[in-house]
């Protein structure tokens, strides 16, 4: 599997505390079945965590890189960032400062859980005008998804992929995230499934539950499609295809 959204980039936001806490996670990530994991810090979010693409974190993936390869965990580490959206992103994107999922079309968004539709849709266009693919980071945890029906196809309309949290179908995050990312996959309007992965404890990489529950509700090849195959693509820069 590969895991497109993970807090491992450690010391930098609420994930991972340290470099152990880091490796501890990636190797319960490979025993669960995962072989690839962008590094996706907090970050451009206003009065908390900045987190600007600069040497601090690169450095930090590139430890990261040598204690997996020195520990036998084989792992693919890719560079990325969970960015806090907001009116100044699509320029950000545009000077560097922020990066998308190992310098493919894609970079991972994500919102206030309150930001108003409107909005939303304003500030996705305005990246998607910079040649970027927005990846929606959990479209099924965000108030207006919740309350507005047709969110949803707003968002793919725009040209928007959508990254659904195992979490939210194991139901971690409560009623109407629940319901709204089962619509999601009812819908096929998922591209991707992630972990969102905080810690080796509680919220963690491992993703086999999330696999084994799309493949009992809905199909193996779905399961495939949503945390192998799209997912890789999108980490290759590749065009991504619909299920
Ligand atoms: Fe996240």
């Amino acid at each position: 599997m590969f895991d497109i959204h993970c807090h491992i980039c450690y010391g930098s936001d609420d994930g991972a505390e340290n470099l152990e806490t880091a490796v501890e996670m990636v190797a319960l990530a490979r025993e669960c079945g995962t072989t690839g994991i962008a590094a996706t810090p907090h970050c451009n979010v206003p009065g908390s965590y900045g987190n600007y693409w600069d040497e601090t974190l690169k450095e930090k993936i590139a430890l990261l890189r040598s204690t997996l390869s020195e520990r036998k965990i084989p792992v693919e580490i890719y560079e990325g960032q969970e960015i806090f959206c907001t009116d100044k992103t699509a320029r950000l994107l545009r000077e560097g400062k922020l990066i998308t999922l190992n310098g493919s079309r894609y970079p991972l968004i994500e919102f206030d859980f309150y930001e108003y539709a409107q909005d939303v849709y304003e500030k996705l266009r305005a990246i998607t005008a910079e040649g970027c693919v927005p990846v929606v980071a959990h479209p099924e945890r965000y108030a207006f998804v919740a309350e507005e029906e047709d969110a949803v196809f707003k968002l793919k309309n725009i040209g928007c992929l959508l990254q659904v949290n195992k979490g939210s179908l194991e139901g971690r995050f409560g009623r109407d995230a629940f319901f709204a990312s089962r619509r999601l996959m009812e819908l096929r309007l998922a591209d991707a499934v992630a972990s969102d992965a905080h810690s080796p404890y509680m919220r963690t990489p491992d993703m086999r539950h999330a696999h084994e529950l799309i493949c009992e509700e809905y199909s193996y090849d779905y399961a495939e499609f949503l945390l192998e195959e799209n997912p890789r693509r999108i980490l290759r820069d590749e065009d991504t295809n619909r299920y």
